[in-house]
């Protein structure tokens, strides 16, 4: 009996822990003037980017962090298909339109705002300097209403996926099991090494079988990294194959809403939870936020 009013007494301890943890996290986050900003991106495409974006924002939605996504797929349009929504403007409207970006942000599940890129992007490439800096003082509002801003790219090496890259706080590098996709991807982080040897990159490997065949190739990818490239990798966990987000995909929901008990919701709280530590590469982190963002996107189109 006594044992057991001891271990119950250790997990309200550790409980009460755990909750001054979350909520110190939490103040620290809102403290920040400016918003974290996180590239989603892979080497190989159809590995769960835009799953991983839109699981991810609404499990830090959960958390309490007030999360933007913008989507810069210049393809089909992603993030709309999976939340079922359709925004009425893009970022086209800011650039063209004079809209404020405040005005052309979608409503989401869980309080979670989006903005769609459309063609924006492409267009803020033809801008002048004038223009460019509107255009900042603008999506700088985005500072002030968000802690995290999530970025999801398009897959590949090109250089519009490239920029988003390098001009992110943190990289979110998504990869399945499949040999091509992990080939891929430690083509993307050759490529970032070769411009910055201190880019943080968090890897997710998705549809694991378990958590051993993640964690061997999290490994891997980081012993490799950093023996030939000087880079040191930052594992951020694992999403197992689940038969949920197959699901959740076709019904077009969200699959942390539509299962919360699956195993891939589990495994993305885990990662949010992880991303959201106050860790020792934090520290290296200066000019953080939005306005920072766009400078060094503008920075990398000019060179
Ligand atoms: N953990 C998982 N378990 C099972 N199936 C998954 C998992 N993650 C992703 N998928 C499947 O992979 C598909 C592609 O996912 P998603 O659209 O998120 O990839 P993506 O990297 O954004 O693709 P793209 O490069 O085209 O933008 C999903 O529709 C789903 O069927
Ligand atoms: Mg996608």
């Amino acid at each position: 009996m006594i044992d057991q009013a001891d271990r119950l007494r250790q997990i309200i301890d550790s409980l009460k822990i755990k909750q001054a943890e979350a909520q110190a996290n939490l103040l620290n986050s809102m403290r920040r003037k400016t918003s974290k900003v996180i590239t989603v991106t892979s080497g190989k495409g159809g590995v769960g980017k835009t799953n991983v974006t839109i699981n991810l924002a609404i499990a830090l939605s959960e958390m309490g962090y007030r999360v933007v996504i913008l989507d810069v797929d210049f393809g089909l349009a992603n993030i709309d298909v999976l939340f079922g929504i359709i925004p009425k403007y893009t970022l086209l409207d800011v650039i063209h339109n004079d809209m404020s970006i405040l005005e052309i942000l979608a409503e989401g599940p869980k309080n979670i705002k989006f903005i769609s890129g459309g063609s924006g992007v492409e267009e803020l490439v033809k801008l002048d300097k004038i223009q460019i800096e509107r255009f900042i003082e603008n999506i700088a509002l985005l500072d002030k209403i968000s802690d995290v801003i999530i970025i999801d790219t398009g897959a590949g090496l090109s250089d519009n996926v490239m920029s988003f890259v390098m001009a992110a706080d943190e990289v979110l590098l998504v990869t399945t099991p499949e040999p091509t996709s992990i080939t891929d991807a430690y083509a993307l982080i050759k490529m970032v090494s070769n411009r910055n040897k201190e880019k943080l990159i968090r890897v997710i490997v998705n549809r694991a079988e378990n958590s051993n065949e993640a964690i061997d190739i999290l490994n891997k990818l980081a012993v490799v990294s950093d023996k030939f490239l000087s880079l040191k990798l930052h594992s951020l966990g694992y999403i197992v194959q689940d038969e949920a987000v197959i699901k959740a995909v076709k019904m077009q929901q969200p699959f942390s809403l539509s299962f919360p008990k699956s195993h891939a919701a589990r495994h993305i709280r885990e990662i949010s939870k992880k991303l959201m530590e106050k860790k020792e590469e934090d520290k290296e982190l200066t000019n953080t936020g939005i306005k920072s963002f766009i400078n060094r996107l503008v920075n990398f189109w000019n060179n």
